[in-house]
């Protein structure tokens, strides 16, 4: 199965939205499981459920819910994907990641991923959230394998610096502002669905893992295939396996996400008013 997302089926999704929204967002936010709340911080908002945009997959996951939320977040006009695909749903990640492309077409110059994540690093503690600096995309395939289309970018993109500097530096201010403690480190991005072995939990610290979940990655790479500005938060929502002796179930994964939504909402609607700021 090669499913390939072309400039054609950019084109497509983006006239799709383009009846019912004519902004420009600034910014492209996606939020993992758990976190979809975030959407209730948007004002004169377009919800666009994603089986009504032409190229976009369903979403399957419980947690997850499948719109596209249009509008201002702190007063920035901003497309919020509630609910991502993720490769374990069986799609190809070039599918997968659609969204981030369609968010591209649409405008954006920057996408913020938000994920729940495992704490591969012991110090790093179920309910906090951690600024990811990179990643190691340990899924076995990218999502720019296929034919390249030169108009959504080039056959060889850098990935030198894929979490901006620029924008941590915006994050931590606001971290500070809001008083919320922000952690930062490496993203190991896995194929799941099943959690992973403490075998391989060692090997990933071994190799320089902070974290470890099932996205973030290949959507950051499609972004940076087409030039966005990334930055990314994880919601740590447990201890990788044999960290902690407790098994991992996907209910703690949402209810952690649940518990630490206000606190992200909150750093990210700040952090979404510093970007806008640091444009003029
Ligand atoms: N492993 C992989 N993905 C995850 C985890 C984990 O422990 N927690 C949340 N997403």
């Amino acid at each position: 199965m090669i499913e390939i997302f072309t400039s054609d089926d950019l084109d497509a999704s983006v006239e799709s939205i383009r009846r019912r929204y004519a902004g420009t967002p600034r910014v492209g936010i996606v939020l993992g499981s758990g976190l979809g709340d975030l959407a209730d911080r948007v004002e004169s908002k377009t919800v666009i459920p994603y089986r009504e945009i032409a190229g976009f997959p369903t979403t399957t996951v419980e947690g997850h819910s499948g719109n596209l939320v249009l509008g201002k977040l702190a007063g920035v006009e901003t497309a919020i994907l509630q609910g991502r695909f993720h490769y374990y749903e069986g799609r190809s990640l070039a599918s997968a990641t659609a969204p981030i492309r369609t968010i591209a077409g649409l405008g954006a110059k920057t996408v913020v991923l938000t994920a729940a994540a495992g704490g591969v690093d012991p110090k790093i503690v179920p309910g906090s959230i951690v600024s990811i600096t990179d990643h190691m995309n340990l899924i076995g395939e990218n999502p720019l394998r296929g034919p390249n289309d030169a108009r959504l970018g080039p056959r060889f993109p850098d990935m030198s610096e894929v979490y901006s500097a620029r924008l941590r530096g915006l994050a931590i201010d606001a971290a500070r502002e809001t008083g919320i403690e922000l952690g930062f480190g490496v993203y190991a991005a896995v194929a799941g669905p099943s959690y992973e072995t403490p075998a391989e939990i060692r090997m990933l610290r071994v190799l320089g893992a902070d974290l470890v979940g099932m996205s973030v990655a290949p959507e950051a790479i499609v972004a940076r295939h087409m030039g966005l500005e990334v930055a990314a938060f994880a919601i740590v929502s447990n201890h990788a396996a044999g960290v902690s002796k407790n098994p991992i179930t996907h209910a703690e994964v949402l209810e952690a996400g649940k518990i630490a939504a206000p606190k992200l909402g909150v750093l990210v609607a700040r952090f979404v008013a510093k970007i806008a700021a640091a444009d003029t």
